[in-house]
């Protein structure tokens, strides 16, 4: 088995509209170890959505290569893709994409009815889910009666509910306060540490990157510039870092 979860190279992406065609990413590799969390930066329009549907096997990069937990993404047809996608990659968005009219227990189970997860089993684990991201006792709540932590809670128990190999999370604070985005991030800095979870997190907000172990920044389709993080300067659940930590460690604003 693979080190890594992913392994894209070379990997390019044109748009051909009505205009000129759109060079969204530019012969990009990158590598992400298994447990990695890792944070993609870059201003508005440098194609880090792209990136993101590709990673998530929503979209086929038009040429370059892809490995997916050992699997060549690139021979598979789109229903394998699918269904691929649906077992090992947990998605995030900013704007939670919920069911209005169904309670947060029946939205984090939605993925295990696509699976074919029978009835008892599959409640038994929308319930596990739900605990683990700390909302037991709001299972019967629809989404307007949760704040936007908890709502997006749900999503990441939805997400998970599937035990999948990657969270893909694009800009999942981006429709939250500071507060409640630190304590998201705090979240999913948990799940990384106690179950193991490979994720990456595009952003554009510096103080969101900094929990995360490596940020890559893309500019106009390319990797500009990959970092680690160091493990001491970076942003915990809820602690926020020193002047010193900062100054040691800068994030950069990308936009
Ligand atoms: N479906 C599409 N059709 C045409 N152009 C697109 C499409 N999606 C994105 N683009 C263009 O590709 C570039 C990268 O977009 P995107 O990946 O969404 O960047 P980001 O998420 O960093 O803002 C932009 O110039 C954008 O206008
Ligand atoms: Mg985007």
């Amino acid at each position: 088995m693979s080190e890594y979860v992913i392994s894209i190279k070379n990997i390019s992406k044109t748009y051909w509209g009505a205009g000129e065609p759109v060079h969204a990413l530019r012969s990009v590799s990158l590598n992400i170890p298994k447990g990695e969390m890792l944070a993609i930066m870059g201003p508005s329009g440098s194609g880090k959505s792209t990136m993101m549907n590709l990673l998530g096997c929503l979209d086929k990069p038009d040429e370059g290569s892809y490995i997916f937990s050992g699997q060549d993404i690139m021979a598979l047809d789109r229903d394998q893709l699918a269904k691929l996608r649906n077992i090992l990659i947990g998605f995030v968005f900013q704007q939670f994409n919920l069911l209005g009219r169904a309670t947060a227990l029946e939205n984090v189970c939605l993925p295990l009815i696509y699976a074919g997860v029978k009835g008892r089993e599959r409640e038994a684990r929308g319930m596990e889910m739900l605990r683990l991201v700390g909302l037991q006792g709001r299972e019967h709540h629809l989404p307007r009666q949760l704040s936007g932590g908890q709502q997006q809670r749900v999503a990441i128990a939805r997400s998970l509910v599937n035990r999948p190999h990657l969270l893909l999370a694009d800009e999942p604070t981006g429709a939250l306060d500071t507060k409640t985005s630190v304590e998201i991030m705090g979240l999913l800095q948990q799940l990384h540490r106690e179950q193991g979870l490979s994720i990456a997190i595009v952003t554009h907000e510096p103080d969101i990157a900094q929990h995360c172990q490596r940020i890559v920044r893309l500019s106009d389709g390319q990797i500009i510039n990959d970092e680690i993080v160091p493990e001491h300067l970076r942003a915990e659940a809820g602690v926020v870092r020193t002047e010193a930590d900062k100054e040691a460690f800068p994030v950069r604003k990308a936009v």
